[in-house]
């Protein structure tokens, strides 16, 4: 029995609702997968949800309620959203399914008996942020960036995956299988990565109790990102292994590429043969993300049907690459290429088969040079179409297609059908005219099948079919073969869209109505009695003087003055405030912390500021009427 086809999406994280960016991966998949059961292989088609770790942890406690309440609800997003999208995936795995959590464990188990996971004593920093380790290096990438305040020391016992030990095997498998990462950019980066030198990589965290447990050490909670990649084994049937295309975002490509062929590869298994690592969707130049409020959410753009949000991700994406969305591209393009494009072609060809033939589709008897040109084209591009698809490129494989759809624009204006019908001498010439055009549309409702499977089938019964387009294969088919019968009732294929009536709704639809970003921030910490409290000076102060602390962009310098003396108090707020907005505001100061120099300044004092490890400080502010001296207490 050959092997089927075995395709994987990104399994998604249940923190959030499903957004265009996820919705493009799945789409991307979708389309890959009808494009093989249409090369007439057997397909399996996989994705899931993300369902353990801090993150999400965090998010159901943020709600008040348990994690898998949480995942439980997320999930009825993702599944809703697949049928509305039309996807085709076999199945939803998640990573709290039976049958996963002992797949983890049993190759956790079979590692750790092969000696290549072990336990030892981490210590060092921690990143809070990215849950992970952090070196030497990353640290001080960090500082420079001004996100040292998300490190914290660390000493704790772990369970270590030895990455180290399959650099070479890694950098020897990538010499040996250059498609292995697409695009070869992105595996140029992958490769430097891996040449850069591998440190073991810790699997097991204490803190975090959402996850699989260690077989056998159960205070110890599995990594998540070994827990999320094993999915792809889990939900494998017998027969499917390796996946044929892994399809990822270009930010997990490296888990995708160099930590999973190398659990893998210790595991004894055959690795993938393409992991695809494909750009994103930007608003403007900046990343989509709750905290802007500029998340396009799929069901804001479901309102113009499956086929137009599918042939708009694959039409406009260059795998690979990123690319800005905007409501205006969007409906320009589906205006352009699905209402004038190809749906005023379709209507047209439509109408005159039925006008000048009675909906009986001519067999031409002669073509002259210009009919010969297009019947050829199509012959062409249509080899040219499966090419590009099944390399992926799905960009360029519409773009190809659809240039030819234009050419055929240019043939009706020449041959002047409507001027030809008014004299039966001209009737071999129509003829060809009428064939020509027809087939060429039912090749394109063939091609487009994957992309728009309810458009295709549309235009295939409009053209006389009463099978399914999705079901039919592209091998063999008789590109200039007769019509099977006349042609069926001719629907609009797609509904020019108003774009200015569509503009405002779409807009005030997208505005951000999102619930607020989750919370970044450390347990209450321990209980302390109220004397120690109390020892705490708290005093509400107004704000006199600011300034910069030459040399750095976090520092300020303050005057503050606290109703009975001034002080100078230094505080690293420089990031979110500038010292204009600073001037005459009330704040509270610990007004009796001991002294301390911050870069040659000695400071009086602190600010207290209001924040999560991801957000900005914010001035904790007293009423308006309060005044400088005031005891807080
Ligand atoms: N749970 C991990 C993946 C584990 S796979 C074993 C994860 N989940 S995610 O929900 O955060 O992201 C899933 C995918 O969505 C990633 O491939 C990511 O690149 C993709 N996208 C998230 N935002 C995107 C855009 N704005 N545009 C395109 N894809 C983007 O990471």
């Amino acid at each position: 029995m050959s092997k089927p086809f075995y395709v994987t999406t990104p399994i998604y994280y249940v923190n959030d609702r499903p957004h265009i960016g996820h919705t493009y991966t799945t789409v991307l998949a979708d389309v890959v997968a009808r494009f093989h059961r249409m090369r007439g292989e057997e397909v399996y088609f996989l994705t899931g949800t993300d369902e353990h770790g801090q993150k999400v942890e965090k998010a159901a406690a943020a709600r008040g309620i348990t994690p898998k309440a949480l995942a439980d609800e997320v999930v009825a997003n993702y599944t809703d959203l697949w049928q509305r999208m039309g996807m085709t995936h076999f199945r939803l795995i998640r990573t709290t399914d039976q049958d996963h959590k002992e797949q983890v464990q049993r190759l956790f188990q079979r590692l750790l008996d092969k000696g290549d996971i072990y336990k030892a004593t981490y210590k060092g920093l921690y990143s809070v942020s990215d849950e992970a380790y952090v070196t030497e290096m990353q640290a001080k990438e960090l500082q420079a960036q001004g996100l040292a305040h998300q490190l914290v020391e660390l000493e704790e016992e772990t369970y270590f995956f030895r990455l180290s030990a399959y650099q070479d095997r890694l950098l020897a498998y990538f010499e040996a299988h250059p498609g292995f990462v697409q695009p070869d950019f992105r595996f140029n980066e992958v490769k430097r990565f891996v040449e850069g030198g591998l440190q073991d990589l810790s699997i097991s965290r204490t803190s975090i109790s959402w996850g699989i447990p260690v077989p056998g050490d159960e205070k110890h909670v599995i990594y998540v990102w070994f827990d999320a990649l094993l999915n792809y084994l889990s939900a494998c049937p017998a027969n499917c292994w390796p996946p044929d295309l892994q399809l990822v975002g270009k930010d997990i490509l490296r888990f995708h590429a160099v930590y999973w062929p190398a659990f893998l590869m210790s595991a004894g298994m055959f690795l993938p043969e393409t992991i695809l690592a494909h750009g994103w969707w930007l608003m403007g130049d900046d990343k989509m993300s709750k905290s802007k409020g500029n998340v396009v959410r799929p069901d804001t753009l479901l309102r113009f049907g499956n086929d137009a949000l599918r042939f708009f991700f694959m039409r406009e994406m260059q795998v690979g690459h990123d690319r800005g969305f905007s409501f205006e591209g969007f409906m320009d393009r589906l205006n352009a290429d699905l209402a004038n494009g190809l749906g005023n072609l379709a209507s047209r060809t439509l109408s005159m088969i039925q006008r000048y033939r009675g909906g009986l589709v001519p067999v031409p008897a002669v073509l002259d040079e210009q009919d010969q040109e297009l019947a050829t084209r199509l012959l062409e591009v249509f080899p040219e179409y499966l090419e590009k698809a099944r390399a992926n490129d799905f960009h360029a494989a519409l773009d190809a297609l659809w240039s030819y759809l234009r050419a055929l624009d240019g043939y009706i204006v020449k041959a002047e059908p409507w001027k030809l019908a008014k004299d039966p001498a001209n009737d071999p010439k129509l003829d060809a005219v009428l064939a020509n055009l027809y087939r060429a549309l039912r090749a394109t409702a063939l091609l487009v099948a994957p992309v728009m499977p309810g458009l295709a089938q549309s235009l295939w019964e409009s053209l006389g079919h009463s099978d399914q387009v999705g079901a039919r294969t592209f091998h063999g088919f008789a590109l200039d073969g007769p019509a099977i019968g006349p042609i069926g009732e001719s629907k609009p294929l797609f509904q020019r869209i108003d774009k200015e009536k569509e503009m405002s709704e779409l807009e005030a639809a997208a505005a951000p109505v999102e619930t607020k970003p989750t919370l970044d921030v450390p347990e209450i910490r321990e209980t302390v009695d109220a004397e120690s409290f109390f020892k705490v000076d708290l005093r509400v102060g107004r704000i006199l003087e600011a300034e910069r602390v030459p040399k750095s962009d976090k520092l300020i310098k303050m005057k503050v003055d606290l109703g009975i003396e001034q002080r100078t108090i230094v505080g690293g707020i420089g990031k979110a405030y500038e010292p204009d907005q600073l001037l005459n505001r009330l704040v509270v100061v610990v007004a009796n912390l001991a002294p301390r120099k911050l870069m040659g300044i000695e400071s009086h004092g602190m600010l207290l500021a209001a924040s999560d490890n991801a957000s900005k400080p914010y001035l904790v502010a007293p009423p308006d009427d309060a005044q400088p001296g005031f005891l807080v207490k």
